[in-house]
């Protein structure tokens, strides 16, 4: 089937990619034109592990093209998938801009039959302002469909999510709708299995909602239980560990430490709150959950004071920038929380991430950035972890331990246990541990 996908990012490229990869001719459309330059160079313009082969092998067999052109987008497939971004608008709402404008330019060039499928993240209901915004701007009079197939994949492993998904949730209105989709994806889950469910469009809207805030609820939860811990002399990891292999519990999104960042959880919970909000009810275990988050970075920059006493003039190496490992993507990361608080207190800051220092740089670019850990540490005061990489994972203790003017580090992300990281002579603070 022939399929456009309008915006190229993190979900976007990655779809475009995994449907051309199951046999489909795709189409993938920015109105970024470095972003469209790089890719007809065959330079991705995000990290995500094992996409560079896929666009490679997709492009040479002429199944993936790239193009800034909606009009070219609207022509080439009946399917067009939206996907680009939302972000945060004035006031915390999703900013629909985006999804507005592809709406419009998609109903200026339509003459024939187009299912439109929201694949960004938008509040419920975005179909019907979609719907209306189409009619709006409709130059023929022709049929088309607005369907919703919210997207669950993770950055970091976003090609086996794409490709093995454990479910595929589309919103449709029409039989043909919901049958444009299942062919579409037919191929994926004959491959890689997981479950095809047809629902109603604002049944699917809200299934994004409801999963990333019960995620974010997971990690909020275990951060609480990480406080409690630490006062009654327990281990948060091994009471998740306890917990975890509870089936109706499960062992993912337990992990105490920093608060969860990134571009979904932040903005997806902040969405879920407001939409109740303006239906009347008060999602007052939402609202906690957003509280803990905050507070756990607060939580975190309090062990750091109270280690260093005076933050001044103390040399601080950042181990990593990005919200999570194995990806590049930094937005609402704990990173940029730190390091403008700690640059208010006037420390010496010095960070490493292997792949992320170009964003963290286009926001913060006074930051110091250093290409090697070692190099990171040197003479510094204290290390704070910020991302789990592996390299930091494996980093030499004893090694760090000579480079460093003193051994402490605070640990956001519990990557050492505690009493072998101590036995090496480090002070050590982490997250419900003690
Ligand atoms: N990143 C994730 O892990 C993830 C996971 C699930 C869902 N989502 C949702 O998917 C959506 C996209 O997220 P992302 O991380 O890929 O964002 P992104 O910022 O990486 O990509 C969005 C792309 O859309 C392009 N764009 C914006 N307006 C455009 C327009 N009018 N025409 C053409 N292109 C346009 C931008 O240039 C950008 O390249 C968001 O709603 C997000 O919440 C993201």
């Amino acid at each position: 089937m022939k399929i456009s996908v309008v915006g190229t990012g993190y979900v976007g490229l990655v779809t475009g990619a995994c449907f051309s990869d199951a046999g489909h001719e795709v189409l993938c459309i920015d109105n970024d034109p470095k972003k469209i330059d790089l890719l007809h160079k065959g330079v991705m313009p995000i990290y995500e592990p094992g996409l560079d082969e896929i666009v490679a092998r997709n492009v040479k067999s002429g199944r993936l093209k790239f193009s800034t052109s909606i009009a070219e987008g609207t022509a080439f497939a009946e399917v067009i998938f939206i996907a680009v971004g939302t972000p945060p608008g004035v006031g915390g709402e999703a900013n629909m801009t985006y999804v507005e404008q592809v709406g419009r330019q998609v109903a200026e060039h339509m003459t024939s039959y187009r299912l439109l499928v929201e694949k960004s993240t938008v509040p419920a209901k975005t179909s019907e302002y979609l719907k209306r915004t189409i009619l709006k701007y409709l130059r023929e009079d022709t049929d088309f469909d607005v369907a919703s197939n919210p997207e669950f994949l993770r950055e970091g492993t976003a090609i086996e999510d794409a490709t093995h998904p454990d479910r595929i949730v589309v919103g449709v209105e029409s039989q043909r709708a919901g049958d444009l989709l299942e062919e579409i994806y037919r191929p994926i889950l004959q491959k890689g299995g997981g479950e095809f469910l047809r629902m109603s469009v604002t049944s699917a809207e809200l299934t994004k909602h409801a999963s990333n805030s019960f995620l974010a609820m997971k990690i909020s939860y275990i951060n609480a239980v990480a406080r409690i811990c630490e006062l009654a002399g327990a281990d948060v990891g091994q009471v998740a560990k306890g917990m975890g292999l509870d089936p109706r519990i499960g062992p993912r999104f337990l992990s105490a430490g920093v608060g969860y960042g990134g571009s979904c959880f932040p903005k997806d919970v902040d969405a879920f709150v407001r939409l109740s909000d303006a239906l009347g009810i008060d999602f007052k275990l939402l609202k906690e959950v957003q509280a803990i988050n905050k507070t756990q970075r607060e939580y975190v920059m309090k062990k750091i004071k109270q280690e260093l006493w005076v933050v001044q003039d103390k040399t601080i190496a950042i181990f990593g920038l990005a919200f999570k490992p194995e990806t590049d993507d930094v937005r609402e990361a704990p990173s940029l929380y730190f390091v403008p608080k700690l640059g208010e207190m006037k420390a010496k800051l010095r960070a490493w991430d292997p792949v992320a220092e170009g964003k963290f740089k286009e926001i913060h670019p006074e930051l110091e950035c250093v290409p090697d850990l070692y190099e990171c540490a040197k003479g510094a005061d204290l290390v704070l972890i910020l991302t789990e990489w592996d390299a930091v994972k494996k980093i030499d203790l004893k090694k760090l331990k000579e480079i460093m003017a003193c051994p402490v580090i605070v640990d956001g992300r519990n990557v050492f246990k505690p009493e072998e990281i101590r036995a090496l002579g480090f002070t050590y603070h982490s997250v419900g541990r003690n």
